[in-house]
């Protein structure tokens, strides 16, 4: 069936001759229009084309137009990508962003990425994180990421993986009374309602298991973890795992999700972890679904993005930029960062959150700093020789 489009709020010819590029013929609409389908019984457009250059602003309408009609795909056409318009807009559940200069490829791919969703079997996406090492910031990147997908009013699980003393649960500003452990004890009776009572909501809406406080009393069993990420791939749109790297049937399991993200920082012994693990990784589950993201990245770092790139064989996916007192004041406030801020890395994350989604395209690779290469090379030349 041909893809029905509607372009609304737009005089722009041009924004209408590209559209016709890519296949479709839009119908346009005025701004007054958007109200008129917001209503329930309204007939929907597949793909709603919605022009804010004007204005710079997402109409409260479109909102109500997608919690009325969920399935109606919504591309947003800005300006610019300013952050918190993107925030506006994953909070309407706007499903793609473009912005100027507006060209046919930019639009034929948004476009084409919703109608390959459109056609997707129902099912739910699974997103992985493992630090390559302790404390690079794993938790606080699954977090918001978690927080910036529910943003989009989708179901969002987040499982904290780490049988006993995660920590995700705090970060979430969550109080939880059950754990993961409660849900693996009782895989033979995961409906719904029973889950529903094992899981806490966070202020965004994310669905929390949590983690333990204390100990299990037996060894996680790989079977009962894979049976629960079915249960979570059938009933939640997102799941976000944050995994412990250190628990060999938690690495196991992983044959549901869609992209297991290794997060490392510009450490020494974090890019080595990295190596080992995506290298691990990529073994089991295939090269396609792992990737490297570097947490707290600084481009005058003695070790840079081409360094990690060598030792992890693949460019790293994307960078987060440090700011330590916003992730301890998030973190103090159980109030995941991407809620209220603007900054840069509240901004990079829902960036990436987009990319994960299938929204938006890979950051480019920043460029390696050339200082300190040299002191560092022998000490990398051996990584890279161990992981070749
Ligand atoms: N982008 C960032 N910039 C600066 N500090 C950060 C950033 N991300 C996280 N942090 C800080 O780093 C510390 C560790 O973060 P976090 O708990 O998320 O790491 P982790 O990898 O999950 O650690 P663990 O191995 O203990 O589970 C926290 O104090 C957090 O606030
Ligand atoms: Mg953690």
């Amino acid at each position: 069936m041909p893809v029905q489009a509607t372009i609304i709020g737009s005089q722009d010819r041009k924004l209408d001759e590209l559209v016709r590029a890519s296949g479709l013929r839009p119908t346009v609409a005025s701004a007054v229009d958007l109200l008129t389908l917001t209503h329930p019984n309204s007939v929907q457009p597949d793909v709603l084309i919605m022009d804010v250059r004007p204005h710079g602003q997402i109409p409260t309408a479109l909102s109500v137009l997608k919690r009325q009609h969920p399935t109606t795909s919504v591309i947003l056409v800005a300006s610019e990508l300013a952050p918190a318009l993107m925030l506006d807009a994953m909070r309407a559940g706007v499903n793609e962003c473009v912005a100027e200069p507006l060209t046919a490829e930019q639009i034929g791919a948004a476009i084409g990425r919703i109608v390959a969703q459109r056609t997707a079997p129902v099912g739910g996406q699974v997103f992985a994180f493992v630090g390559a090492k302790g404390g690079v910031g794993t938790t606080t990147l699954a977090v918001n990421v978690a927080t910036a997908l529910a943003l989009s009013d989708e179901s969002t699980l987040f499982i904290d993986m780490h049988a006993a003393y995660g920590d995700a649960a705090v970060l979430l500003g969550t109080e939880p009374r059950f754990s993961l452990v409660d849900a693996l004890e009782n895989t033979h009776r995961l409906d719904l309602a029973f889950f529903n009572g094992l899981t806490v909501q966070s202020e965004a809406g994310v669905a929390l298991l949590a983690s333990s406080d204390h100990a299990p009393t037996s060894p996680i069993d790989v079977h009962r973890i894979r049976l629960l990420l079915d249960f979570a791939v059938r009933n939640y749109r997102y799941t976000v795992l944050d995994l412990p790297r250190s628990n060999p049937a938690m690495m196991d399991a992983l044959e549901a999700a869609a992209d297991i993200i290794v997060v490392t920082n510009q450490e020494l012994a974090s890019v080595r972890g990295a190596s080992r693990v995506t290298g691990a990784l990529s073994r089991r589950y295939g090269r396609e679904k792992v990737s490297v993201v570097v947490s707290r990245f600084d481009k005058s770092a003695d070790i840079g993005s081409s360094d990690i790139e060598q030792a992890v064989h693949a460019p790293p996916r994307f960078t987060f930029p440090s700011d330590y007192r916003l992730a301890l004041q998030a973190l103090n406030a159980g109030r995941p960062f991407v809620l209220d801020s603007s900054s840069k890395l509240a901004s990079a994350v829902l960036t990436f959150t987009r990319t994960l989604n299938g929204d938006a395209g890979p950051e480019p690779a920043p460029s390696a700093p050339g200082a300190l290469r040299t002191r560092l090379g022998a000490r990398l030349g051996a990584l890279r020789w161990m992981t070749s």
